[in-house]
């Protein structure tokens, strides 16, 4: 270790009399005065030297520093003083030549794509796009869909009730908790007005068509939750696409029309749909759709669907003689997961940029 006080000031006094630009200062500052500086060393053994010494050499070393330190002080505001030209400047090469530093930009989530290009496609088949609330009514998310209480497939969806410690409370701080789906002892009343989130983008339909008079083409993207496991394939969390069309004679036909044209413009011309039985209270028939053809070799499963089911209509003043529609809904998860190439759903949400930054 240096000792020499002298040695080490005519040093940094030399070497302060070269920096050309803040980081040479930083650099010089870390080597005098950083945690194993040479100053801060010498200030660090005093403790280990003779009294006599410790006190001519200690007060020579504050003394150092305290000059070092106020004239990278007086530096810094040197180097920083707009348009003044650092010291050497006339001998600094630019390379005009070296690739500009690519400003990076950020983009929108594969998710939000999907739905994007989902709406452009059934804006050209004439659907209107709406919205609708996170929250919702048990009387929507349900009753309405001709899943009244205690009908066994609620179970189908596994629910987050919102538990209201007391209504007035919960609008005035906008707080609430989450209640165990199997826990249904916080009724709020037995009508339907009992809040949670939606399990599907479904209650749309009932919203949509009370308001609205047929006939009339709607998809409704939204975010929906389960009170699930999270495993690669399921999120308590997820997206939805909700479509509805109700007219007269609508048939079973015109939904397969409708939604092959949908997945040929979204995937590949030759796309095939299939529909097979499947069940949900609120169509009837109600099938499932599978898509194959182009990238995919086997049959995928891509929807819930069905034929509006008379109950539906009732509950919502419609006479089921009149008219009839047919309902399906999308899982976007599962569309983006099949067009990014994507195995773990969860990706989709954790915000993690060495995934996002792959799209
Ligand atoms: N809402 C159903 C679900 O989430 C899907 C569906 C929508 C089925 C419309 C039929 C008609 O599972």
């Amino acid at each position: 270790m240096n000792m020499d006080l002298k040695e080490i000031k005519n040093e940094v006094f030399k070497e302060l009399s070269t920096v050309e630009n803040t980081d040479d200062l930083e650099n010089l500052r870390v080597k005098y005065l950083g945690r194993k500086g040479e100053l801060t060393l010498v200030l660090r053994s005093l403790k280990d030297l003779p009294i006599n010494q410790r006190k001519k050499i200690g007060s020579e070393a504050n003394k150092l520093r305290n000059e070092l330190e106020n004239k990278i002080k007086e530096k810094v505001g040197e180097l920083s003083a707009y348009g003044r030209p650092t010291a050497g400047w006339q001998n600094k090469k630019v390379d005009i030549t070296a690739p500009g530093v690519k400003i990076s930009q950020g983009h929108l989530h594969p998710i939000t794509r999907v739905i994007q290009e989902i709406e452009e496609i059934f804006k050209t088949i004439g659907f209107e796009i709406i919205e609708g609330p996170d929250i919702e009514t048990e009387y929507y998310n349900f009753d309405a869909l001709n899943i009244p209480d205690n009908h066994p497939a609620r179970d189908m969806w596994d629910t987050f009730w919102l538990k209201l410690a007391d209504s007035k409370s919960h609008v005035a701080n906008g707080t609430s908790q989450m209640a165990n789906s199997r826990d249904r002892s916080n009724k709020q009343s037995a009508t339907g007005n009992k809040l949670l989130l939606r399990t599907h983008t479904s209650p749309m339909q009932a919203r949509y068509m009370e308001k609205n008079n047929p006939p009339f083409r709607i998809v409704v993207p939204g975010r929906v939750f389960r009170y699930e496991a999270q495993d690669v394939s399921h999120s308590h969390t997820f997206y939805q696409l909700e479509g509805l069309m109700v007219d007269k004679d609508i048939n079973v036909a015109n939904f397969k029309a409708v939604i092959e044209e949908f997945l040929k413009r979204l995937f590949s011309k030759d796309i095939k749909a299939r529909l097979r039985p499947s069940y949900f209270p609120f169509v009837e028939p109600g099938f499932e759709v599978d898509l194959k053809g182009g990238q995919f070799k086997d049959w995928v499963e891509i929807m819930g669907a069905g034929m509006v089911h008379p109950n539906v209509f009732k509950a919502v003043g419609y006479n089921p003689a009149n008219w009839q529609g047919f309902a399906f809904g999308i899982g976007l998860d599962r569309i983006a997961n099949i067009k990014y190439g994507i195995d773990d759903i969860r990706l989709l949400y954790s915000g993690d940029l060495r995934f996002l930054n792959q799209f």
